[in-house]
């Protein structure tokens, strides 16, 4: 098996130079993070080699340069850089998924390009593609291409994983194409993120967006499951931790050293992107320098800014603003001897980079918003001779690992200002501490780890899909069921009635059973091998009416009560009183969430929340269930959730126990039992070895067979009993 990774940029870039070409890195978190993994498998790379040419000639040698590292290029063309990766990815994208609303540009043209161009990765990617190859799809330039892979290649195990932030609801309602990018997500098995946060809107956004069905970190679709998880990218911890070590970095920090003398450093590292929050850091080292006079020829800031994406606009204004604001500052501040910052607008090669970090007695990383920020994992990681201190802003990934750093609102200058303070004053054993702590973390969690972790779900995922496919009732599985119902004599046919017979409707006393439905019963009954019960939650009363006519035996109330020969019996002795407790409970409940009701039946109560929106809903139910845990477990009550409902019952009786009960009397060839909510997994479980589990609508181990839909049902059973 390979891993085949395919991302907008490869992990290092073409540039031209006066004969030829040459290869440099790439800059960015995910080319750096992903470009020093190191795995088993071997790992194949599909991406943008950062470089427009036209010319064929120019083409065929980058590519075979590149193909001796593993790496395949797409090439794009001007046209599809300016409207693609300049236009939706990072001028309608990125601001979208970085809270910059107003920054937001939408263009007809953005978007078809933006759907050509993962086309085109997908056709690159296609010959590459080997039966048991991962497929690795990074990034939100790439948020289409799960699902035209999925739609070339349906066997093949897809993850994809978004290195940015992923906006709340809100915010991403406010894209015109977001049911596109969220169906072209859902093409792969495992979607990734690096926060709980990010993972948490994501889901909302499905199930606002596409009304999909959702539990906790699974979608639900017809034939897979996607699993959404949060995976904190972490770096290569080794490498950044010995890097200080090595003779040619040793040179250039002792060279830094020298001129730099007594001053404290205080480093900042960033592509230039205004989610850096690069002027509002300028702002709050300003204010430092004015109310601190005693801190002047002591400390100066040291800022990289990697040149990125200035031929969008937003990018060259702030350019054009640090430019300014930094010429400012110096302009007030600046002694001979000393200069308040020192600004490289450039690349650092790794050497540079690590001497810098290693020099640095602060790090200041404020970004405004932060997929997850790799260079504060990097900084800590190089501090091994002397004890660094971290500021980070609490908007960025990383801050939810790294609680040891000094986290600031990057928006306040104050907190800025006093952060600089607390850093500079900081008692040494307080900074080894944090640090450690901070390092322990980071060391554990490397780059490594975080991909082996993906790989390892994706991989489980992929089994489990499996499974999932397998079981679903196709000519193949209804030619082996319908095998066992035609050499059988003797059958029991249990059935649940809503959201299996039925569909779920808003109004539930509105769910009148179908004329195809009453036909086929008839039909189902009226053969005397069979025995068709509908085994259902249901009061009796209902029952009788919209079956009235058919020889059909039921249980009502989840087992409380069944007919047998046309006669209803009771399993309980007494009628339940309800406890005035659990009825105020419920009541409270209703109050609180509009659109839901309580409906009272003879041996159950029953709070229903289909109208409710889903997130409230969710809340509402599991506030529920915890205020009546306490008087249902003294009262020897069953809280049993359902197909949006929670119902509260005596817990004797269950759609199991009513088909235990009937196993032991007759004697059945062929059991068929067939339900879509947890409370028919009752019913799964007390069958026979041989006996047929059917579950409709989501995946359910407790089942056999599996039929996605409610609407396959009808079918399902008339070509049954043909
Ligand atoms: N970086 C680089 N060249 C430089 C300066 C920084 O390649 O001159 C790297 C840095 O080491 C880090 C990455 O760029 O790995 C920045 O990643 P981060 O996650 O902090 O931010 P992103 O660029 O992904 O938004
Ligand atoms: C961020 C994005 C990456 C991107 C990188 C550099 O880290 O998440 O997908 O590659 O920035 O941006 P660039 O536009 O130069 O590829």
């Amino acid at each position: 098996m390979k891993i085949i990774i395919i991302a907008n940029r490869l992990p290092v870039k073409i540039e031209r130079e006066e004969k030829g070409f040459c290869i440099v890195r790439s800059e960015g978190g995910l080319a750096t993070g992903l470009g020093s993994l190191e795995t088993e498998s071997e790992i194949y790379w599909v991406g943008w080699p950062g470089i427009h040419t036209e010319d064929e000639e120019e083409k065929k040698e980058i590519t075979e340069k590149l193909h001796e590292m593993n790496f395949h290029p797409v090439f794009l063309s001007a046209n599809q850089i300016e409207y693609y990766y300049e236009g939706y990815s990072n001028s309608t994208i990125w601001p979208l998924c970085h809270y910059f609303f107003s920054y937001i540009e939408y263009k007809r043209e953005y978007w078809q390009a933006y759907q050509e161009v993962n086309r085109l990765f997908c056709q690159e990617s296609i010959p590459f593609i080997e039966k048991d190859d991962m497929i690795w799809v990074q990034d939100y330039q790439l948020m289409l291409l799960p699902k035209m892979l999925r739609t070339e290649k349906p066997d093949t195990n897809i993850g994809y994983f978004h290195h940015i932030p992923f906006p709340s609801y809100e915010l991403f309602r406010v894209l015109p194409e977001r049911e596109a990018v969220l169906e072209g997500l859902l093409g792969a098995d495992l979607i990734g993120f690096h926060t709980h946060d990010y993972m948490r809107h994501f889901i909302s956004a499905i199930y606002r967006v596409l009304d999909l069905n959702c539990s906790l970190d699974e979608i639900n679709l017809r034939d897979r499951i996607v699993h959404v998880d949060a995976f904190p990218m972490g770096i290569n911890y080794e490498q950044y931790h010995e890097a200080p070590g090595l003779p040619a970095v040793r040179e250039k920090s002792e060279m830094l050293r020298k001129e730099l003398g007594d001053t404290t450093v205080i480093l900042s590292v960033d592509r230039l992107d205004y989610s850096k929050g690069i002027l509002h850091r300028l702002q709050g080292f300003k204010q430092f320098l004015d109310n601190h006079p005693e801190y002047h020829e002591k400390v100066s800031l040291t800022m990289i800014v990697v040149p990125s994406r200035d031929s969008v606009d937003m990018y060259a204004d702030l350019k054009t603003k640090i430019d300014q604001a930094i010429g400012e500052i110096n302009g007030q501040y600046s002694r001979l001897g000393w200069t308040p910052i020192y600004y490289f607008y450039r690349s650092f090669s790794f050497e540079e980079l690590i001497a810098m970090y290693d020099i640095a007695g602060i790090a200041l990383v404020t970004p405004l918003r932060d997929g997850m920020n790799l260079v504060a994992k990097e900084y800590l990681a190089t501090q091994n001779s002397h004890s660094g201190v971290l500021i980070l802003s609490e908007m960025a990934g990383a801050a939810i690992e790294l609680q040891d750093a000094i986290i600031i609102n990057p928006n306040d200058s104050d907190e800025i200002e006093r952060a600089i303070l607390e850093a500079l004053r900081m008692p040494e054993p307080e900074k080894r501490e944090r640090l450690e702590n901070m390092q322990k973390r980071i060391s554990k969690q490397s780059v490594k780890k975080w991909a082996n972790d993906f790989v390892e779900e994706l991989q489980a995922i992929k089994v489990q899909n499996k499974e999932i496919l397998q079981k679903i009732v196709g000519k193949r599985q209804l030619n082996q069921i319908k095998k066992a119902y035609d050499d059988a004599t003797s059958r029991l046919i249990l059935l649940d009635y809503d959201g299996t017979l039925a569909p779920f409707v808003k109004k539930p006393e509105d769910a009148v059973p179908s004329p195809r439905l009453m036909e086929l019963l008839q039909k189902m009954s009226g053969d005397k091998r069979n025995k068709v019960v509908i085994n259902s939650g249901r009061n009796r009363q209902i029952l009788d009416r919209w079956f009235h006519g058919l020889e059909l035996d039921f249980a009502a109330e989840h087992g409380m009560f069944y007919k047998e020969n046309g006669q209803w019996h009771k399993n309980m002795q007494e009628k339940v009183e309800w406890d005035e407790e659990i009825i105020q409970i419920i009541q409270h409940t209703i109050d609180k969430t509009p659109r839901s009701y309580l409906e009272q039946k003879d041996a159950s109560l029953v709070w229903h929340y289909r109208k409710v929106d889903v997130w409230l809903a969710e809340l509402r139910a599991q506030q529920l269930i915890n205020a009546l845990i306490g008087p249902c477990s003294r009262l020897n009550l069953q809280i049993v959730p359902g197909n949006k409902i929670v119902e509260v019952k005596p817990p004797d009786f269950n759609k199991g126990s009513e088909v235990s009960r009937r196993l032991e009397k007759g004697s059945y060839d062929f059991v068929l039992a067939i339900g879509d909510d947890t409370t028919d997994e009752d019913m799964f479980r007390v069958l026979p070895p041989d006996g047929i589990s059917i579950k409709v609508g989501n995946f359910s181990a407790a089942a056999k067979y599996r039929i996605p839909l409610q609407s396959s049902v009808i079918p399902f059973l008339s070509n049954l009993i043909q």
